[in-house]
């Protein structure tokens, strides 16, 4: 965990903000009884049995009260640098935004200014071995990604170009 942390900890952030925070609760603890508790059934039915739930917030207001735009972003990255160490370690990470909303705020929200961008579940490195259909069979499913000619977007002509 604490390699996975570090990780994220160097991720890139605007201006060096830094707006992540995380809130890390171990299995049989009381924190991933009470996370585990505002997750959908659905997250729930699987993510009981992960080693540990990780809430990730964001700081989208800095100490003066600025806002930070970018520190959704941030975070993201954050957390992606955070799962590629997972992976590395042998782990797996699940991220999951099915969770009560509402019920993070009083209980678990950091501080003032601090928005909750999904949490990701560490689950043990062969997901599906315990899993109770369909989760199982969403596990053993190819995985689908559009082709990248798709993702790609045209910059229009400058100017100069269409006067030429
Ligand atoms: C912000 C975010 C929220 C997600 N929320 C959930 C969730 O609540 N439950 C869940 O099982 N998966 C959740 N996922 C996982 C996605 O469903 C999954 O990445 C997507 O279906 C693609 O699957 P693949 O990465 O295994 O190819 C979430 C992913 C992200 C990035």
């Amino acid at each position: 965990m604490r390699a996975l942390l570090e990780a994220a900890r160097w991720a890139p952030s605007a201006n060096n903000s830094r707006p992540w925070r995380f809130l890390v609760a171990h299995r049989g603890g009381e924190a991933f009884t009470r996370l585990l508790g505002i997750l959908s059934p659905g997250n729930c039915s699987w993510a009981h049995a992960a080693s540990a739930l990780v809430l990730v917030a964001a700081q989208t207001v800095d100490d003066t009260g600025r806002s930070r735009p970018w520190a959704l972003f941030d975070t993201g990255q954050a957390v992606a640098a955070l799962s590629v160490q997972a992976e590395a370690d042998g782990c797996s990470v699940h991220p999951m935004g099915g969770f009560d909303t509402d019920a993070r705020a009083p209980r678990v929200r950091p501080r003032d200014g601090t928005d909750a961008a999904g949490g990701p579940g560490g689950r043990p490195a062969r997901p599906g071995a315990e899993l109770p259909e369909p989760l199982a069979a969403r596990e053993r499913a190819p995985r689908s990604r559009e082709p990248l000619e798709a993702l790609m977007l045209t910059a229009p002509e400058s100017p100069a170009r269409r006067v030429a």
